[in-house]
C-alpha cells in the first residue's frame, strides 16, 4: 500500500478520533474489586476501559482513587507507602493522594485526576 499525504492524514485523524473515544469514562457501577480483598490502608491498583492505569487506596473513612499518570508529560506514577506520595520516575514530582493528588513537588501542576468511587453491595464501583 502507497502511503500518500491524504492517507496519512487520514490516519493520523483516525487516530486522534480514537483516542477522543478511548477517554470516555467508563460506566457507573462497573465493580473494581471486592471491598474485602483491600485492607484498611492498603492499595490496590486497576486499569480504567481507556486503559488508564490508576490507583485505589482504601481508608478507615472510605475509599477514593485516581488515574496514576503524571499530569506533566504523562509518566507512570508509582506509590511510595512510606512517605504516603505518589511519584513520578521522569522528572520526579510528586503528588499527595490524601490531599485531592495535590501537587507536592513540580515540575507537574497539576494534581492527578481523581477516579470517582464508591461502596455498592460489597464491592468498590466506578461512582
Ligand atoms: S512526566 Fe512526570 S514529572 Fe515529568
Amino acid at each position: 500500500m502507497k502511503l500518500t499525504r491524504r492517507s496519512a492524514l487520514r490516519m493520523a485523524l483516525a487516530g486522534v478520533a480514537a483516542s477522543l473515544l478511548g477517554a470516555r469514562p467508563a460506566a457507573a457501577n462497573t465493580r473494581i474489586v471486592r471491598l474485602t480483598r483491600i485492607k484498611v490502608g492498603a492499595t490496590f491498583a486497576f486499569q480504567l476501559s481507556n486503559g488508564a492505569p490508576a490507583l485505589l487506596f482504601r481508608t478507615k473513612t472510605g475509599v477514593f482513587a485516581y488515574q496514576t499518570i503524571c499530569t506533566h508529560q504523562g509518566g507512570a506514577t508509582k506509590y511510595f507507602s512510606a512517605r504516603k506520595l505518589l511519584v513520578c520516575p521522569v522528572h520526579n514530582a510528586s503528588f499527595d493522594p490524601f490531599k485531592k493528588g495535590a501537587v507536592v513537588a513540580g515540575p507537574a501542576t497539576n494534581p492527578l485526576p481523581t477516579v470517582k468511587v464508591a461502596i455498592k453491595s460489597g464491592w468498590v464501583v466506578l461512582a
